[in-house]
C-alpha cells in the first residue's frame, strides 16, 4: 500500500526488483543529471511542520541537491521550485527563476490566497500514507463517538463500573456522511463501507462508489438529511468557505456528530457551539481550526461535546512523499507536466 505510486514515480529511477522494498526504496537515487549549481529547492514551512525529515528524504533520493529552509535562501535566483506549508503571502515572487510551488500537503488553498502569487505552475502531494492516516484518524473519531466512549472515559475516571452497557447503535443503522469525495473521501468512504457503516457522499457531481449513495452540488439537502456523523474533507474554495453554518447544521438529523478533517474556514464556529450546545447536534470533533494553533482562550477547548486535535488527522509522511516532490522538481526544471497538477481556477 504504501508504495503503490511507486511505479508512476520513480519509473525511470526504480528498479522493477526493488519495488516492493520499502526500505531499500529510499536509498535510490533519482537522477537530476538537469541540475546546475545555481538550481535550488527551497522549504518554507511553520514551525509545526519540521523540515529535517524531508531534507533527510530528499537527500536520500539525490544527496547532491541543494536544498535551502527559508529564511536562509541564499541567492534569490537560484530558487527553481519551492514546497510550502503556509509561507508569507508575497513573499514568492522575489524568485525570478521559479518553475513550480508544490505544497507540502494536499490542501493548497493557502497558496492560492496568495494574490502576489508566481504565475508557475502549482502541485500538491497526493499520497497512499495521507489517506491510510486519515483513515485511521477518522475510524478513532467516528467509533471513539459512536461506542460513546468519552462516557466511559469519565466512568473510569471515577472508577465506577456502569449498571449495564450504554446503549449503542449498530453501525448498519448509522449513515456516514462524506463531504468531498476526492482521493480521500472515497477511499475513507470505502473504509466505513467495510466496517458496515452506510456512507452516503456529497461532491460537484455525482460519483460511481461501490456502496457509496452519491449526491451531487444540488442536492446538499437530501445529503445531510441522511448524515448521522457528518465528515468534511471539502477543499477549501470560495464556494465551500462557511459551508457548515446554522443552516447546514439545521438539515442534519438531531443528535448528528461533525468531524472537520479539511480546513477550520469551512465551519463558522459560533454556528457550531451554538448547535451543539442546544442539543441538536450531538457533538464534534474538530482537527483543523480558522486560526492556528487554537487560541489558548477559544470556547472549543472547554467545550465537554467539542473534541480537538491539532491538525494531526494526517501528516505527510517525508518517506512516502519526497520521491514525489522530487519527480516533480525534475518535472518542472524540464518543463514537463507536473503530478497532481492543481487547477488555479477550481482551486484544488
Ligand atoms: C493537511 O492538512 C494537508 O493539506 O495535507
Amino acid at each position: 500500500m504504501l508504495f503503490s505510486s511507486c511505479p508512476s514515480i520513480m519509473s525511470d529511477t526504480c528498479h522493477k526488483s526493488q519495488m516492493n522494498d520499502q526500505y531499500s526504496y529510499s536509498t535510490l537515487v533519482l537522477d537530476l543529471g538537469i541540475l546546475k549549481n545555481n538550481m535550488a529547492l527551497l522549504f518554507i514551512t511553520t514551525p509545526s511542520r519540521s523540515v529535517e525529515g524531508w531534507i533527510k528524504e530528499v537527500k536520500k533520493l539525490n544527496p547532491s541537491l541543494d536544498v535551502r529552509v527559508f529564511p536562509q535562501i541564499g541567492n534569490p535566483d537560484d530558487i527553481r521550485f519551492v514546497v510550502s506549508w503556509y509561507h508569507q503571502p508575497g513573499s514568492l515572487k522575489q524568485f525570478k527563476n521559479l518553475k513550480c510551488i508544490s505544497s507540502l500537503g494536499a490542501g493548497v488553498e493557502f497558496i492560492l490566497e496568495d494574490k502576489n502569487l508566481p504565475q508557475v505552475p502549482i502541485a500538491r502531494v497526493v499520497d497512499p500514507s495521507l489517506v491510510q492516516s486519515m483513515k485511521e484518524y477518522l475510524i478513532w473519531a467516528v467509533l471513539h463517538h459512536v461506542r460513546r466512549m468519552d462516557e466511559y472515559s469519565e466512568c473510569e475516571k471515577k472508577r465506577s463500573w456502569p449498571v449495564a452497557p450504554l446503549k449503542v447503535s449498530r453501525a448498519g443503522e448509522i449513515c456516514i456522511g462524506i463531504m468531498g469525495l476526492g482521493q480521500l473521501g472515497r477511499e475513507v468512504g470505502k473504509a466505513f463501507v467495510q466496517l458496515g457503516f452506510k456512507v452516503c457522499g456529497w461532491s460537484q457531481s455525482k460519483k460511481n462508489i461501490q456502496g457509496i449513495e452519491s449526491f451531487g452540488k444540488n442536492d446538499l439537502v437530501r445529503f445531510l438529511e441522511h448524515s448521522h456523523v457528518l465528515i468534511c474533507l471539502l477543499p477549501l474554495t470560495q464556494e465551500t468557505e462557511n459551508i457548515l453554518n446554522k443552516k447546514t447544521f439545521s438539515k442534519l438529523p438531531k443528535g448528528a456528530y461533525v468531524i472537520n478533517v479539511a480546513r477550520g474556514k469551512h465551519i463558522v464556529e459560533k454556528d457550531l457551539i451554538q448547535a451543539v450546545s442546544k442539543g441538536h447536534l450531538g457533538g464534534a470533533c474538530l482537527d483543523v481550526f480558522r486560526k492556528e494553533p487554537l487560541e489558548k482562550d477559544h470556547p472549543f477547548w472547554k467545550h465537554p461535546k467539542i473534541k480537538v486535535t491539532p491538525h494531526i488527522s494526517s501528516i505527510t509522511d517525508p518517506l512516502s512523499a519526497a520521491p514525489q516532490l522530487l519527480q516533480n522538481y525534475k518535472r518542472a526544471l524540464s518543463d514537463q507536466p507536473l503530478l497532481n497538477l492543481v487547477d488555479r481556477k477550481r482551486g484544488y
